[in-house]
């Protein structure tokens, strides 16, 4: 694939907008890093991400809105969540919160939590594309797994050249550090990741803040071993029923989730697409998990996508 580097401008920014609603990926500034944007609601697109940053597992992504009315489609207010967006949004603030019932973000971007992580960005561009889309968009930042995160349009070219159709270059990142991660969801805001936006800023508006940045074995990030959220930040979506994994067919008391041409009840991907899988397995795991006791799941290939799909599911089969 050609990548094209285009300045941003009112045309470029639509171009933007047009890619990302037919499900492509765009590499875009915003006022912290540059972004690997998708469209959020699109559960392809989100998968897509995955791949082109060659992530081992699944790390949940935050969703990128305009404003606070747009956010509360998505998620759960909260008088603390209300606060903190009245006093830093638009800028490098991302919340955690409860997923609505209904909400219309990709369940692959959430990896399966019952929260999601949303952000106003402050920067020009990234609203633009924003407000032309008219619907949020999921964005990491635009860095292969395990990378520094991008600042400048040539650092994600040097680094995604070839994997996706556009990059938007404004220059460089005017903060330059991913944005500060707070999980809000509660009646305390815990912190999840220092970023741009300082602590003490933050504590003038909630008082202290507690701290969830504590190192754990957990590489996702989530910090689900803190000891101030018990139960509420258990890492990711893990069925109540067992997992038996590598299934040729289902036992007589087994739903079977298959993949290509081992059929099952339900299917990640007839056709064998670890994309499509990826984009799949969260939501076939809640309905097989509503509609059998026990889950047998067909053997996914240790590539691509599918090392993110077995990591997940041999981590829902140990019940972490
Ligand atoms: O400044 C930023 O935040 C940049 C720009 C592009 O907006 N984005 C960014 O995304 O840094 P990313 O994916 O590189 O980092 C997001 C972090 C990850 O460590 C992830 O684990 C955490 O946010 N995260 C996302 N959703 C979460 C959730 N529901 N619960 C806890 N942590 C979450
Ligand atoms: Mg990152």
């Amino acid at each position: 694939m050609e990548t094209q580097i285009l300045q941003a401008d009112a045309k470029s920014i639509e171009i933007a907008a047009a890619l990302l609603g037919s499900g492509h990926l765009v590499a875009l500034p915003t006022e912290t890093v540059y972004g690997l944007a998708a469209d959020a609601c699109n559960e392809i697109a989100v998968a897509k991400i995955f791949e082109v940053k060659q992530r081992p597992e699944f790390n949940p992504l935050i969703a990128h809105v305009i404003d606070y009315e747009a956010a509360k489609e998505l998620v759960k207010m909260t008088p603390l969540a209300k606060e903190l967006m009245a006093a830093f949004w638009p800028g490098a603030l991302t919340l955690v919160l409860q997923r609505k019932e209904n909400c219309p973000v990709a369940k692959l971007a959430s990896a399966g939590l019952s929260t999601l992580a949303i952000r106003a960005p402050k920067g020009e561009v990234a609203r633009a594309v924003l407000q032309k889309l008219g619907r949020p968009f999921v964005a990491p930042s635009a860095n292969p797994s395990g990378r520094l995160s991008p600042t400048k349009a040539n650092h994600v070219a040097d680094m995604l050249a070839g994997k996706i159709p556009l990059i938007l270059d404004d220059g460089p990142c005017r903060i330059g550090v991913e944005s500060t991660i707070i999980r809000a969801d509660g009646e305390r805001p815990i912190l999840l990741r220092a970023g741009g936006l300082s602590v003490e800023d933050i504590e003038t508006v909630t008082g202290p803040l507690i701290d969830g940045t504590a190192p754990s074995s957990d590489k996702s990030g989530i910090g689900k071993e803190l000891p101030h959220a018990p139960g509420a930040l258990a890492s990711h979506y893990a069925p109540q029923a067992p997992l038996r994994l590598n299934a040729l067919n289902a036992e007589p008391d087994e739903g079977l989730l298959g993949f290509g041409n081992i059929k099952g009840d339900m299917n990640l991907s007839a056709k064998g697409d670890l994309t499509e899988a990826a984009a799949n397995l969260f939501s076939c795991l809640h309905e097989m998990d509503q509609r059998f006791a026990k889950i047998a799941v067909a053997r996914i290939p240790e590539v691509h996508l599918g090392r993110a799909i077995n990591d997940r599911l041999t981590r829902a089969a140990h019940k972490d």
